[in-house]
Parts: structure tokens; C-alpha cells; sequence
């Protein structure tokens, strides 16, 4: 057998397995999954992480390579060097013939990961590792694939993509759920009658991480047209559900010459897509989250590609929910916030899919949002999908001077503060929308997990950021 050099012969395990005809030579590297031993020959499940199948390795007695596949465990580290044979076994079209076995790390029975199924609250304890698992597998592998295809919607469509700021010092959606960013000495800060002189802090005034790189992305659609961002967003809200981290991603397109109408077409233009790119992209690990995370995935998928979304307005859900009969924990009427109970009900048991509720009450929404003329609600809209709720939060922007000065008087937001976003409105205003969606939102809805812990490779909640 030639001698294969791993700096240039390595080859993916995936693209060993769909292979038509056998690799022939090969060298592999990866963990071992599992090591079973049976008389004269030992199997070892070996998984680089390119797909969620692990490559049965298998060192006959007779093999050079035997002795070393002895000491094996399972999370050892190795690279194989083998010939690949059809597979007599069942599961599996190719299995490799191991001659050679360079082992990188050994892992003894301390390693956490032995046992083949863990419950995922554990496997957050152990952030590090999870990455080994068949779900954490497909999970990150699903997530790189549609962070890929969120670029792709929009880049085929003319989108500029912006990099909006991390730091800034704007709290754009005015909920004061802002991370502070500073370098003044917390013991003792710079004061001035009895206050924090944030003018002596770093930026020279008072800074934080973004909540939302909205009002940035609008002065670019004021100059490109369509623009989106996709980057991390911090939210420092004490709300402890499975449903919210305190660091995020969000894609948050922009586009100017568009009202409700348009941008509600562009959010389910872009939701399909992406849902059509997972089904077509990653149908191993969606087939697996299919079997053991949530039975219904792979249908309620392929229904979502097919069918039209459903939209009311939130006068219309306001009134579907007192008429249900159902016993909610937050009563409702309107002008009220819809709970996520709410959400839930209007679209897992009203229309049993996606549904856009838009025109919602001024004061329950961001100061931002264009106000209709009713002048008591604002051109507003969320998307609800069933069993994540919200996922889309978007809306028409009020583009006219004098009425967002106004608006921004009765939340109590000084017009001064956001001059540069005003200017926008003095030179050239156009009217325009937009809308983000919570990247680990969609990808609970497109995975079944159910946790947004578990789709983010280090979730930052309140009281957690280790790793
Ligand atoms: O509804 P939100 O707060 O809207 C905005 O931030 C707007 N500036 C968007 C825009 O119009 N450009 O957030 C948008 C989405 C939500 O619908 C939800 O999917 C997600 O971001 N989101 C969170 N995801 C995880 N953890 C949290 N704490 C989240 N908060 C919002
Ligand atoms: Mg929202």
C-alpha cells in the first residue's frame, strides 16, 4: 500500500460514504464514537463531523494495525489509513479496512460522552464537548448551511449587506435592555453633580452593544436601496425562557420604496426559501431530527414550502382570542402585548401555520413605526409560526419628519440624541421597511429543538456565560 500523507490525503468521511464506487487507499482522521470489540476484530465508529454517519473502521486480528485499536476508546482522536470495502454490515454502503492507526489523543472512560444518548440539559454543562454528539452535529451543521443560505436570498436578489456596528450608542428598539460598554473605572467613576460623567467614558458619551442594527441598515437603504444585516445582537432582558438568549444573530433586511405589503411579501418570500434550502441542503440531519427530536418536522417543513401564509390584523387576533373560549394566564384586550400563549394559539390552533398579525396598538410598539391613520395603530408586523411563536418582528418606518419628532417626544426620546437618524428624514425621505428574524429562532423552527440554548454553540442567558 502507497504511503498516504495526511497534510494533502485526508478525505472527508462524508465524501467517502457517497461515493459510487469505493475510495479505494484512504486516509481518515477523526473521534471515535464508539469501539466494539467482538472476537478477533475490533469496529470503530470513526465521525469527522462532515456528516452525521460515523465510518465503520475495521481492524481484523491479522491487521499491523490491530494492537494499536487495542487501547482504543470512545472520544479518541485518530487518523485511519485503510482500504475501503463494500460494507457486508447493515446501515452502511462502504466500511474501511484499517492497516494503519495513528492515534492523536486518547480518551479514557472519564470522557463524558459514552453513553450514546444524554439529555440536552446535561450537554449544556458540557458546551465544549456537545459539538460531539449526533444532535449538536446536525445542529451546527444546519446552522452553518443556512447562514450560507441567508446570504444567498439576498445576494441573488441585489441586497447590499452592511456590517452594522456592535458598540453603539443608540438603544434602537427603546426597550433599555442595553449591555454597557465602558471603560470608566467602576469602583469610581468620574461624577458630576452627583452623576456619571459618561462624556469622560471612552466613546465620549454613554455606549453599549447593539440590540438591532435597524436604524443603521435604514440610512443604508436611504443610499442602496435593499440592504440587510446578519450579525450578533444583545438584549441584557432578564427573561429566563427557552426562547430567549441575551446574544443572538439576527438577519434584518431594509428596503426602501416599500410599505407593509411588500415587506410582509419579502419576509415570506425569504422564510420559504430558506426553509426550501434546509429541506433540499441538509436532508440527512433533518431526516434525523425528524426521527428523534420532533415527528412532525419533515411534514410541517414540506407544507410550509407549499402554502400561503395567512395574515390578520391585531384588532382581528385580539378578537379570535376572547372568542376562543380558552383559558389564557395573561387575559386579553386590546392594546395589550400578546403573550406568547397568545401567539401560540393564534397559530398553532386558529390557522395551523405561519401567520403575519400586523397593525398593531402605537403604544405597544417601537417609536419607529409608521403611524396609520387611524393614529391609534402603526404599520407594524410579527410573524408567528407554531411551536416557536414569534420569529419575525418587522414593520413600515414612519418616514415623515414632523410625525416620528412627535412620536419620539411622547416615548420620551430626546430627537437630539438621534439627529443622524432624523437627518435621513430631512434630505431625501423615503418611505421604507423592514423586519428581523431571530436567527436561532429559525433554526428551533427548521430543527424542532426546542430550546434556543441548543442552537447556538455558546448560549449566553442570564446568569450563564461560561465557555
Ligand atoms: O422584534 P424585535 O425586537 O425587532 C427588532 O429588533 C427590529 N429592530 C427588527 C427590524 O425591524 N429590523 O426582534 C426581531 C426578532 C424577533 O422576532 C425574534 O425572532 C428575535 O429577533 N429575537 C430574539 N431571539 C432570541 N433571543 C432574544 N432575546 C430575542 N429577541 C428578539
Ligand atoms: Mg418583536
Amino acid at each position: 500500500m502507497k504511503t498516504l500523507d495526511w497534510r494533502t490525503d485526508r478525505l472527508r468521511i462524508k465524501a467517502l460514504l457517497r461515493a459510487d464506487q469505493s475510495a479505494g487507499e484512504v486516509f481518515v482522521q477523526g473521534w471515535l464514537r464508539t469501539v466494539r470489540r467482538s472476537k478477533g476484530v475490533n469496529f470503530l465508529a470513526l465521525n469527522d463531523g462532515s456528516c452525521l454517519e460515523s465510518l465503520q473502521v475495521v481492524v481484523g486480528e491479522d491487521s499491523p494495525a490491530f494492537a494499536t485499536s487495542e487501547s482504543l476508546g470512545t472520544g479518541c482522536c485518530v487518523g485511519v489509513r485503510g482500504t475501503v470495502v463494500a460494507s457486508p454490515g447493515e446501515g452502511q454502503a462502504w466500511e474501511v479496512q484499517a492497516a494503519e492507526i495513528i492515534v492523536y489523543g486518547q480518551a479514557d472512560e472519564t470522557f463524558p460522552l459514552q453513553k450514546k444518548r444524554h439529555g440536552f440539559e446535561f450537554l449544556r454543562s458540557i458546551a465544549h464537548l456537545r459539538p460531539r454528539t449526533n444532535a449538536f452535529g446536525a445542529v451546527f451543521r444546519v446552522r452553518s448551511r443556512i447562514a450560507h443560505a441567508v446570504h444567498t436570498f439576498f445576494q441573488e436578489r441585489g441586497f447590499l449587506y452592511i456590517h452594522s456596528p456592535i458598540i453603539t450608542a443608540n438603544d434602537c428598539e427603546g426597550a433599555g435592555e442595553m449591555f454597557r460598554v465602558t471603560t470608566l473605572n467602576p469602583e469610581n467613576p468620574p461624577q458630576v453633580d452627583g452623576r456619571i460623567a459618561w462624556h469622560e467614558d471612552f466613546f465620549g458619551a454613554k455606549t453599549g452593544l447593539t440590540v438591532s442594527g435597524q436604524l443603521q441598515g435604514e440610512l443604508f437603504a436611504t443610499a442602496f436601496t435593499d440592504i440587510y444585516t446578519f450579525g450578533p445582537t444583545f438584549r441584557a432582558e432578564n427573561s429566563n425562557t427557552s426562547r430567549h438568549a441575551s446574544e443572538f444573530w439576527m438577519i434584518e433586511p431594509e428596503v426602501a420604496f416599500a410599505d407593509l405589503a411588500v415587506n410582509c411579501q419579502l419576509a415570506e418570500d425569504f422564510f420559504r426559501f430558506m426553509v426550501e434550502y434546509a429541506l433540499e441542503h441538509c436532508q440527512e440531519d433533518l431526516a434525523f431530527f425528524n426521527q428523534f427530536i420532533d415527528k412532525g418536522l419533515l411534514e410541517r417543513l414540506e407544507n410550509v414550502v407549499k402554502t400561503p401564509f395567512q395574515a390578520m390584523s391585531y384588532t382581528e387576533a385580539v378578537e379570535r382570542l376572547q372568542k376562543s373560549g380558552q383559558k389564557f394566564e395573561f387575559p386579553v384586550e386590546w392594546g395589550c402585548d400578546l403573550q406568547s400563549e397568545h401567539e401560540r394559539y393564534l397559530t398553532e390552533q386558529v390557522v395551523g401555520g405561519p401567520l403575519f398579525v400586523t397593525d398593531y396598538p402605537a403604544g405597544i410598539k417601537a417609536f419607529y413605526m409608521r403611524q396609520n391613520d387611524d393614529n391609534r395603530t402603526v404599520a407594524a408586523m410579527d410573524l408567528l409560526v407554531p411551536k416557536v411563536g414569534e420569529i419575525i418582528g418587522g414593520s413600515q418606518r414612519e418616514e415623515r419628519l414632523d410625525i416620528l419628532q412627535r412620536k419620539m417626544r411622547a416615548f420620551d426620546i430626546l430627537p437630539e440624541s438621534l439627529d443622524w437618524y432624523l437627518d435621513t428624514r430631512r434630505w431625501g425621505s423615503c418611505p421604507h421597511a423592514g423586519f428581523g428574524l431571530g436567527f436561532e429562532r429559525f433554526l428551533m423552527y427548521i430543527t424542532g429543538m426546542e430550546n434556543v440554548r441548543d442552537v447556538i454553540p455558546f448560549p449566553r442567558t442570564p446568569g450563564n456565560a461560561r465557555f
